[in-house]
């Protein structure tokens, strides 16, 4: 996804252009006004890559966790974000020992930033992950690229009623994108929301409200193809690995 977030952009947050940040204009203005209405006591971060959502973040929670499993990004964010714990590993490891590092402390997490692995299992193991945990307090989780037909799939393939902390979901927080030229055509972006309630008692509100917008859009792209060939991923990573080929999520590794 393009970083440009388009001009003009209205706000009084002082964005730094300098730090790449992939969500779309939406997403963006969506993300400072939750958190500057939140402002939450704890947030994690799930994907840091190059610190764009790290930024808001940072301004407006006490303390922030940030966890990726490339080491890049802490080498090149640790001196811009001197107070920011950074954690390196695959998200659904760090989870559960970062939960109980939280709660030990006496501190409040109250936000949660799920941009990590887009893949099914991945989106379904970090979802598992953080709500298997007996939080303490109310705490809302926007996870990224809801539009994007893999990480649906996982957002989708949850049990919610197994977790009666769940009080809503919505697939369709902020809509999506179609990202398309002639031999591109792919759908990203968009924020599902969950909110955690430890004091519920009522079923939760389970919505994806552009469902069929979603469907509809799904004939027009590539993924109609691409998923019904994704066991075939692991061969073309080990095949793209033995030829010494750059795959995309290199990018990820190093920022040079
Ligand atoms: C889409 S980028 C995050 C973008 C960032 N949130 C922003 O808006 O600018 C995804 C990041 O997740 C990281 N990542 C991928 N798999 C992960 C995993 N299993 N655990 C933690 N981080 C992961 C990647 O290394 C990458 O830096």
């Amino acid at each position: 996804m393009k970083s440009n977030i388009g001009v003009p952009f209205f706000t009084d947050f002082p964005i730094d252009f300098d730090l790449e940040w992939q969500m779309s204009r939406a997403e963006k203005y969506c993300l400072i006004n939750l958190l500057q209405n939140i402002k939450p006591s704890v947030a994690i971060e799930i994907g840091t890559y190059k610190g764009g959502s790290l930024q808001v973040l940072n301004e407006f929670s006490k303390q922030v966790y940030s966890l990726d499993i490339s080491k890049a990004p802490k080498q090149f964010l640790a001196g811009k974000f001197p107070t920011v714990d950074f954690k390196i590993g695959d998200s659904f490891l760090i989870l559960p020992d970062l939960f109980i590092e939280i709660e030990k402390e006496g501190k409040k997490l109250e936000f949660i930033l799920v941009d990590g692995d887009h893949t099914t299992n991945a989106v379904k193991k970090d979802i598992h992950t953080i709500l298997s945990y007996p939080h303490k307090n109310p705490i809302t989780i926007i996870l990224h690229d809801s539009f994007n037909p893999q990480c649906r799939a996982g957002i989708k393939g949850i049990n919610y009623s197994q977790y009666p902390q769940v009080t809503y979901v919505e697939l369709d927080y902020i809509i999506g994108s179609f990202w398309h030229n002639t031999t591109y055509r792919e759908m990203w972006g968009g924020f599902a929301m969950i909110r955690l309630d430890p004091t519920n008692t009522k079923p939760a509100l389970i919505m994806g409200s552009q469902e069929r917008l979603f469907k509809r859009v799904y004939f027009s792209s590539m993924h109609l193809i691409k998923d019904r060939f994704h066991f075939l991923v692991p061969i073309k990573f080990w095949l793209f690995k033995k030829l010494g080929l750059k795959q995309k999520t290199d990018m990820y590794e190093s920022f040079d």
